[in-house]
């Protein structure tokens, strides 16, 4: 794969519903490169959501098309396979199972992959030890803080080796402590593994610590910026921004092909 291809890509994408009475996004078009991290911002309403949910396939787009290694993607099928092999997914709710243990949640995406249920239960082991969630793993969900809830998910979202992590809100219900706490673990991850990271957040500085930001507002990209640096010890103080470099961001590389 060329060093420059896009991972997922979004061109001229629209969501409307109820026949077009409320238009959710309009006209987005996005790269998302390997191993890039970019965190979508913008007030409640604005098309984040929608956004996450046609890059996830969980929802289609009214007009547009997104691509998948420069591979568009229609089906549904095509999108289950994506979901289960190469997108990880992490939720405000958590949307852990309640009747299932930590390990038995994260056991549960590795569900139809050819492997024994002794690698299984050893992969969420060690998955739950990446989380920081070893002595928590026999514990079901109502008997772990908002936090860990949110820790046994990131695990669960990245049992499949997920080239992608897509995190819509994964901080919004939790105090500013664990928030920051689940932001370092999902960066971490996401350096670790070479995966690419989409983050909507409503938290500016936690947004300061992706590559770049995308603010959508009223359903369309509003503006897009590189923050000062990817690293945290060469970083300017959180949330500081400075104008585009001459080389342009992903999303404006995108917009500017289109033109
Ligand atoms: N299933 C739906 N049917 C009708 N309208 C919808 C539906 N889903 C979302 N919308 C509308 O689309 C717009 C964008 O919603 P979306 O959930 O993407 O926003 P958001 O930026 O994620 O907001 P929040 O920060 O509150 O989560 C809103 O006006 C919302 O009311
Ligand atoms: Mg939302």
């Amino acid at each position: 794969m060329a060093e420059h291809s896009s991972l997922i890509r979004v061109e001229h994408v629209d969501r409307v519903y109820d026949d077009g009475a409320v238009t959710a996004l309009r006209d987005i078009n996005l790269i998302i490169r390997p191993n890039e991290c970019a965190a979508i911002v913008g007030k409640s309403g604005s098309g984040k959501s929608s956004l996450i949910h046609i890059m996830s396939g969980c929802d289609a787009p009214t007009a547009g098309t997104v691509y998948w290694h420069d591979e568009s993607i229609w089906r549904q099928e095509d999108w289950r396979r994506l979901r289960a092999t190469r997108i990880g997914i992490v939720f405000q709710e958590f949307h852990l199972l309640p009747a299932l243990t930590a390990a038995e949640n994260v056991e549960l995406a590795l569900m139809g992959h050819c492997i024994s249920a002794a690698d299984r239960a050893r992969r969420a082991s060690s998955l739950l030890e990446r989380v920081g969630l070893s002595d928590r793993a026999r514990h079901l969900p109502t008997e772990l803080s908002g936090g860990e809830r949110q820790r046994v998910a990131i695990a669960r979202s990245i049992a499949n080796d997920p080239e992608l992590i897509l995190a819509d809100e994964p901080t919004g219900n939790l105090d500013s402590a664990n928030a920051d706490a689940v932001v370092e673990l999902l960066l971490n991850i996401r350096r670790d593994r070479g995966a690419a990271l989409i983050l909507v957040t409503h938290d500016e500085s936690l947004a300061a610590r992706c590559d770049w930001r995308i603010r959508l507002k009223d359903g369309a990209i509003e503006t897009e910026q590189e923050e000062e640096a990817t690293e945290k010890e060469e970083k300017a103080p959180a949330g500081k921004l400075r104008p585009a470099r001459g080389t342009p961001s992903p999303a404006r590389r995108a917009r500017k092909r289109k033109k």
